[in-house]
């Protein structure tokens, strides 16, 4: 596996998934929660996007949206996903149905936990085949399973195993191997190892990616940690309050963030010659019902000035492949690698 930074910034394939202006919103009753608004990526054949964020930034939803997974009372209220040129929010159930796992999967958060306890592994991962390859013979499907098996870093032997019998990262490889069953064009990955200790998350990290490469796919990878984007993300994305704040090359956006919501981020990361904590991002996640006028970083932005408080920033090229929603983005000196400008 070679790690993110080896990989050219321009060397991907053709885009694999266009996402136009998605948004999604859930109706509650003080009002409508806007809480995918208005993104816009493309992911490229055989990269690897990290998608991050705190808690509430609209994450999952995005992702969720992207399979026509939202349930009432969220709903796709713009926006377009075009999956190697086919729309996916406009997908009829049936096309939807053949589309997942066969070019798009998802490996949904919590997934480990969503296993079904009562079948055996083998037993998942054929319903899935049996779905999909309504013609394969038993024994074609009893060794796709345990090639899947093996491809994931797993003896065939837990096939016969029950969810119950397995540690929590081996339940996530077996969640990778249901997502590349099929050879998926794009899989996501949804928090893959944030149940996992930090031994385990490298590990199920490098199969994740190991089986990625294997069929040839681009990634979505979700997650709240910029330490792990930093090791495994090519292109880094960064959500706050529904909105994608900055999205730029992993190089990029370490070396040269723009929105001062990255710079915390990253300048709370952990160092070998600060030793700090993480400590978090002062203040509080914006409402996405009510929002206040301006930008919805305003009330927690060290930079602030009074035209953030009126107006929504637009979305600005700074510089190749990386684009940010501040006001400011153009006159913030460039910090350091570990946003030392702002500490
Ligand atoms: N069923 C629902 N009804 C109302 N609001 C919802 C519903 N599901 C999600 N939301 C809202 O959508 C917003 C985005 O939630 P989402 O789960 O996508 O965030 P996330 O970035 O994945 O967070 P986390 O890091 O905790 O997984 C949140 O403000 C949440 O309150
Ligand atoms: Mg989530």
């Amino acid at each position: 596996m070679r790690p993110a930074s080896a990989q050219d910034k321009d060397s991907f394939g053709g885009a694999l998934l266009e996402v136009h202006d998605l948004n999604v919103e859930f109706a509650t009753s003080s009002g409508a929660a806007r809480a995918v608004n208005g993104i816009s990526f493309t992911l490229q054949q055989g990269m690897r996007l990290g998608l991050v964020g705190e808690s509430g930034s609209g994450k999952s939803t995005a992702v969720l949206a992207l399979m026509q997974l939202i349930k009432a009372p969220g709903r796709i209220s713009g926006g377009r996903a075009l999956l190697t040129g086919d729309d996916l929010l406009t997908m009829t159930a049936e096309q939807m149905r053949q589309t997942r796992f066969s070019r798009i999967a998802l490996i949904p958060q919590g997934a480990m936990n969503s296993l079904n306890p009562v079948l055996s592994v083998r037993a998942q991962i054929d319903d899935l085949l049996m779905a999909h390859w309504e013609k394969a013979d038993p024994e074609k499907r009893r060794q796709h399973v345990g090639s899947l098996l093996h491809r994931v870093g797993l003896p065939e032997s837990v096939a016969d195993q029950y969810p119950h019998q397995l540690s929590g990262g081996m339940k996530q490889r077996v969640c990778i191997a249901m997502a590349i069953a099929l050879s998926p064009q794009v899989i996501i990955a949804d928090e893959p190892t944030s149940a996992l200790d930090v031994i385990v998350q490298k590990q199920v990290m490098q199969t994740l990616i190991h089986a990625q490469e294997e069929v040839g796919a681009g990634i979505i990878l979700v997650g709240h940690d910029m330490g792990l984007m930093a090791q495994f993300a090519h292109v880094v994305g960064v959500m706050y309050a529904g909105r994608l704040v900055e999205i730029a090359p992993v190089h990029e956006i370490f070396s040269n963030p723009r929105h001062p919501y990255t710079r915390m981020l990253i300048s709370s990361l952990p160092t070998f010659t600060t030793r700090k904590v993480f400590r978090g991002i002062p203040g509080v996640a914006p409402s996405i019902v009510n929002p206040t006028p301006g930008c919805a970083f305003r009330p927690r932005c060290p930079s602030a000035v009074d035209r953030c408080a009126v107006d929504v920033p637009a979305e600005e090229l700074v510089a190749h492949r990386h684009q940010v929603r501040c006001h400011l983005a153009r006159e913030v000196a460039p910090t350091s690698a570990n946003g030392a400008a702002i500490d």
